[in-house]
């Protein structure tokens, strides 16, 4: 580790108890995590590894509201699920508090009665969105509306989830009261703001100057926010749902969510180590590394830094190694719509399997662009990496053992040449993992992992015992010894990664304690030691699991379809000349093909009587493109170009939906030039 520290704080984002932990969850932020405690705790590193559930904030009243229950009821049942859930994963948290607990309250009402204290907020009176019905301002996703940036119309007070711009409810157009779907007025309201803006030259010195190793996409949204020029940011609510502003005549206020969720990390590190948690927080000797999904980079970079500089006595973190998101089947992760593997269900659908999840996030872990998950990529992996390789090494070579040797570890004789550059491979290969590992590389890691055991297979193949056994026993024995040893480092390099199978060789080997120096070494298992008859490490994953997972998702997709014959799905009027912004014509379909890599996209060639334009539609599945070719058919010509798939789509072109979800493109009555406005 860096000389200038003796310990790492590792703390991982804490996940909003008002829904249980999906797939892009774990890619982004606790696999990661994880994988980095476990790998620093094998080095004899001091480590503290902090999670916990957040939760505050406005989602989770919504949802009380719904279901008729108590926020309360709404956050209990998530946190048991997700702490439940994590655990049996294999998360290797040293704490999993929550924002609930007394001691949270404690410390976030403290620490801003601190800063209130120190002068570090403004108060500040605006106008905020009041619903007059329900009596009650409506903070962050008590509203919808319009985005001013994309023209998204289900965009939410405090963010626009198609542009990913973060907002405040008053910029939305058109905005309405989710509680009652009212027009709310402006109303004012008094509220506490941190400024960032005086913390800007400080920030900017400290990441643009200080942090330039910082991962790209982390260092670039930093810089943009810090270019953009920061403004001062609102610490409180009007809500019944939160910890109380400490500060006489600030009844009915709360700490925004945002503001005390970061402090849980120092809450949940107090109720793990009690009067010991200065050290891990303001001891310049202790790291502080903070596991984030990429919609968390500013809270984590600018505004808790910003926080604690302001309280001035608290470490900054050393590094935020944010992922970008994980989708599903090419489509985006959505908890509203369902369409994400629940990690409580995958673990009851797969029973037994938490290495194979943990394995196939990493390998696949969108560390620096959106990565996609499938389920056929799963299995594949599983079946080819984690079945054919990894396992069957360590299956060969224990079986080999047993059935020569009655399961004795043969002596070893001397080494030849291969030997040698067998382990020599093996010794750079572990060095190049502990480099990724290092510099949060857990993907390029992993592969490295794999190759250790891509070594093993290798040097069996070449070697051969089983030919062997009768013209040179010595020898056989010397090879065995050293696939032996090299199961055992396999448990090593793989513990942060698959730690549940690293167990089941540790224990059949009968290791001692895991360390990470023991990587390398040939000297781990010593010759005349029994070892166990091992239970397959790893099985294959049938078709029929993968299919029935397949076949879910495509269930979900059905339902949500449906639910566009829903009452809801009726959209509010639109005025005419709101309508009137919209250029629908005629085209002619002169070309259709499909899109290579995509199983959704077709290409549309249209002669749209103004010189010809690309269109992608996602009906591949209801289409034959041949079937296409010659139609007329209704489109959108001013509809903003957008790429899918290296490929400039210029337009929209109009189908219709079933309820079986299979969809039709509108094609016009009688006979229509190209370029036809419809209207
Ligand atoms: N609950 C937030 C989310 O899921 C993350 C909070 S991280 C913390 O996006 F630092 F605030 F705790
Ligand atoms: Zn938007």
């Amino acid at each position: 580790m860096d000389k200038r520290f003796k310990r790492t704080l590792i703390t991982s984002a804490l996940p909003y108890a008002n829904g249980p932990v999906h797939i892009g969850h774990l890619a982004g932020v606790y696999v990661p995590a994880d994988i980095y405690a476990r790998y620093l705790r094998l080095k004899g590193e001091e480590v503290l590894f902090i999670g916990g559930s957040d939760e505050h904030g406005v989602p989770i009243t919504i949802k009380a509201k719904a279901e008729g229950v108590t926020p309360q009821d709404i956050v209990d049942r998530y946190h048991n699920i997700i702490k439940a859930s994590f655990e049996k994963l294999g998360i290797s948290f040293d704490v999993y508090g929550r924002t609930t607990s007394a001691t949270h309250r404690r410390v976030a009402s403290d620490f801003f009665k601190r800063l209130y204290d120190k002068g570090e907020f403004i108060e500040k009176t605006s106008e905020q969105l009041y619903d007059e019905e329900a009596k009650q301002f409506l903070a962050d996703r008590y509203v919808t509306g319009t985005c001013p940036h994309c023209g998204n119309e289900g965009a939410y007070g405090d963010q626009c989830e198609k542009c990913g711009t973060s907002l405040n409810a008053t910029d939305l157009i058109n905005p309405r009261s989710a509680i009652t779907g009212n027009v709310p007025v402006l109303k004012e309201t008094s509220h506490w703001y941190l400024p960032l803006d005086k913390w800007e030259p400080a920030l900017r010195e400290w990441i643009l100057e200080g942090h330039k190793e910082w991962k790209s996409n982390v260092y670039g949204q930093c810089k943009s926010w810090l270019d953009m020029g920061l403004q001062p940011r609102a610490v409180s609510r009007d809500l019944d749902w939160g910890i109380p502003v400490p500060v006489e005549g600030a009844e009915g206020k709360v700490l925004y969510v945002w503001f005390d969720a970061p402090i849980g990390y120092i809450s949940n590190t107090i109720d793990c180590v009690g009067d010991d948690w200065e050290r891990w927080w303001k001891d310049p000797e202790t790291k502080m590394i903070h596991f984030i999904g990429k919609d968390n980079i500013v809270f984590h970079c600018i505004v808790f830094p910003s926080m604690l500089m302001a309280d001035g006595t608290y470490n900054l973190p050393e590094n935020v190694p944010a992922n970008e998101f994980l989708n599903l089947e090419d489509d985006k992760i959505s908890t509203s719509r369902n369409w994400a593997v629940w990690l409580h269900e995958y673990l009851e659908e797969l029973p037994e399997r938490q290495d194979e999840l943990r394995y196939v996030l990493t390998a696949n872990a969108p560390e620096t662009k959106d990565n996609n998950f499938t389920w056929r990529d799963f299995q594949s992996r599983v079946n080819s990496e984690l079945v054919a390789v990894y396992g069957n090494f360590v299956n060969r070579a224990v079986v080999l053992v047993n059935k020569y040797y009655g399961g004795e570890v043969p002596s070893r004789g001397v080494l030849t040449a291969e030997d040698e550059s067998m382990m020599a491979e093996v010794r750079e290969s572990v060095t190049r993992l502990s480099e990724c590992l290092d510099n949060y590389k857990f993907r390029e890691g992993l592969k490295e992992a794999m190759n250790v055991a891509r070594i093993g297979n290798k040097y069996l193949a070449d070697s051969e015992p089983w030919k062997l056994y009768k013209t040179d026993p010595e020898r056989v024995k010397t090879i065995l010894n050293l696939a032996i040893q090299l199961c055992a480092q396999l448990s090593v390099v793989f513990e942060p990664f698959t730690p549940f199978s690293s167990a089941k060789i540790a224990e059949a080997l009968g290791l001692p304690e895991m360390k990470w120096s023991m990587a390398g070494d040939f000297d781990l298992v010593p010759a005349g030691r029994h070892i166990a008859q091992l239970p397959l490490l790893f099985e294959k994953i049938e078709d029929s699991v993968v299919e029935a997972q397949v076949q879910k998702l495509l269930d979900t997709k059905k339902a949500n379809e449906l639910k566009a014959w829903q009452p809801e799905s009726v959209k509010a009027d639109v005025a005419f000349d709101e309508f009137e912004k919209m250029d629908i014509r005629i085209g002619r379909v002169t070309d259709c093909k499909k899109v290579k890599k995509s199983k959704k996209l077709l290409q549309f060639s249209i002669d749209d009587g103004m010189g010809g334009r690309t269109i992608l539609s996602g009906i591949a599945a209801y289409y034959e493109p041949e079937e296409l070719i010659g139609k007329n058919i209704c489109f959108v010509a001013n509809f903003a170009p957008r790429v899918m798939m290296g490929i400039e789509s210029q337009g929209m072109i109009l189908s219709a939906v079933n309820p079986d979800g299979s969809l039709r493109v509108i094609t016009p009555e009688g006979d229509l030039t190209p370029g036809s406005i419809i209207g």
